[in-house]
């Protein structure tokens, strides 16, 4: 669930690519590892073999993937994807579903379509994997990592440099909240106070990463909900985008934003917090980049995912859309290339990924020693 996008300039990305082929030549990445929360904007496999309807793993998603369907929910890569490309990282980081015999060390995928912050969110479509189980499988990595670094002090020296990608949030309204027929929230929470709850909810599990060595992080905001194809389908009048349910998402993303603040009051010592503004829109006066924003590129079923093996549009960078819920591979480069290198504080607040792990790369170079020689071989 993505903001519409509109106007972005080419030229940053051109940059960023410049900067992009840099960090390769070098062969390391601006961060040593990274984990990813959240839920079918970031999943990359792990519902695969979960008896749940939220699956991705058939064609035409990952048409434009190297290696054709994964369980993304897009034609190519996802946001999270890209970014960690920006950061250096050679692979993709694997889900957690199978990381057997890849290396945790760079980061686990933890990212569950359907998942919300609230347990029983999607619990009507089937098992998804919640974010507080994500945090339970998280345990299982920081455990393994700490066999494989000789003990769990060593393994949060490494942790503290990592990044921590949490982006989820969606869901608890749109397979929860706006369905009062299967789901009571709506009827015990005001959406101010439902907003609070999941803020709430959501910084006891950052509280619990931090715990368990997490500094620094990447918190996403949700996109306009009431613009995806589906909602405008559904419950739109004349084609046009549901206010009320962007209205959520703004209440959610205000209340995440000044939880940033907090967090970064109580935490000033020793770690970072970052909030993205997904229903960002630039004012300016370029053109649009995208030619549809409200109609998905393939062919729908009801439940909003691409219709197997039917042929999608031609030309995927002219939709915002991919499906009548998630972006394209086109508006995932651009959500992840302002996510990384933002030139305006609206979008990353309060700073961008860029100046995030800035800091960590020198951490990183100064006490490289630490890191024994032999993280390659498994436990
Ligand atoms: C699982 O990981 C292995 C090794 O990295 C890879 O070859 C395989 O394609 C992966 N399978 C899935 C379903 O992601
Ligand atoms: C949600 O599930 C997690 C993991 O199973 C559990 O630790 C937590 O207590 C549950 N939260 C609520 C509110 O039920
Ligand atoms: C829908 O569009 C029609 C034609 O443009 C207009 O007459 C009508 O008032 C619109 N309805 C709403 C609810 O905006
Ligand atoms: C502040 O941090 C401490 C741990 O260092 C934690 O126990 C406490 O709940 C945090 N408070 C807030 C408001 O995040
Ligand atoms: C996100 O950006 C939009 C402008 O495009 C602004 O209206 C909104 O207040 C911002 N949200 C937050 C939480 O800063
Ligand atoms: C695809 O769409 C983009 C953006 O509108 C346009 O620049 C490009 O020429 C199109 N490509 C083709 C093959 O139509």
């Amino acid at each position: 669930m993505e903001s519409m996008i509109k106007t972005w300039l080419v030229m940053p990305i051109l940059f960023l690519y410049a900067s992009y082929l840099h960090y390769c030549v070098n062969g390391k990445s601006q961060v040593p590892c990274v984990f990813i929360f959240g839920d079918s904007l970031s999943d990359c496999g792990n519902n695969n073999n979960l008896p749940t309807s939220p699956k991705s793993n058939y064609s035409p998603y990952g048409i434009d993937f190297p290696v054709g369907p994964t369980g993304r929910f897009t034609n190519g890569r996802t946001s999270v994807d890209i970014i960690t490309q920006v950061l250096g990282f050679e692979k993709f980081i694997p889900p957690f579903a199978n990381t057997s015999g890849s290396d945790i060390l760079k980061g686990v995928n933890y990212a569950s379509g359907g998942a919300g912050i609230r347990n029983e969110t999607s619990k009507a479509t089937g098992f998804v994997i919640s974010l507080g189980l994500q945090l339970t499988n998280h345990g299982v990595t920081v455990s393994q990592i700490a066999t494989r670094l000789g003990s769990l002090d060593k393994a949060q020296q490494y942790l503290n440099k990592c990044l921590y990608y949490v982006n989820i949030g969606s869901n608890d309204y749109i397979n929860n909240y706006f369905l009062p027929e299967l789901y009571p929230t709506s009827k015990i929470y005001s959406p101010q106070q439902y907003a609070e709850a999941l803020i709430q909810e959501l910084s006891l599990n950052l509280l619990a990463l931090h715990g368990i060595g997490a500094r620094n992080y990447v918190l996403v905001g949700l996109g306009r909900l009431g613009c995806t194809p589906n909602a405008i389908y559904t419950r739109g009048t004349n084609g046009s985008c549901v206010d009320e349910e962007n209205a959520h998402a703004f209440i959610f993303n205000a209340k995440l934003k000044s939880q940033v603040n907090v967090f970064m009051k109580n935490f000033s010592a020793d770690s970072k917090f970052i909030f993205i503004n997904s229903t960002f829109e630039s004012d300016g006066q370029n053109s649009d980049r995208f030619v549809v924003s409200n109609a998905p590129c393939c062919p729908s079923k009801l439940s909003g995912e691409c219709i197997p093996d039917e042929r999608p549009c031609y030309n995927r960078s002219e939709y915002v859309f991919w499906d009548e819920f998630h972006p394209t591979e086109a508006s995932n480069l651009l959500t992840a290339m302002r996510s990384y290198d933002s030139h305006n504080s609206g979008f990353t607040y309060p700073m961008d990924i860029k100046h995030l792990v800035e800091h960590e790369t020198k951490l990183e170079l100064e006490s490289t020693n630490e890191i024994p020689s032999n993280l390659g071989t498994s436990s």
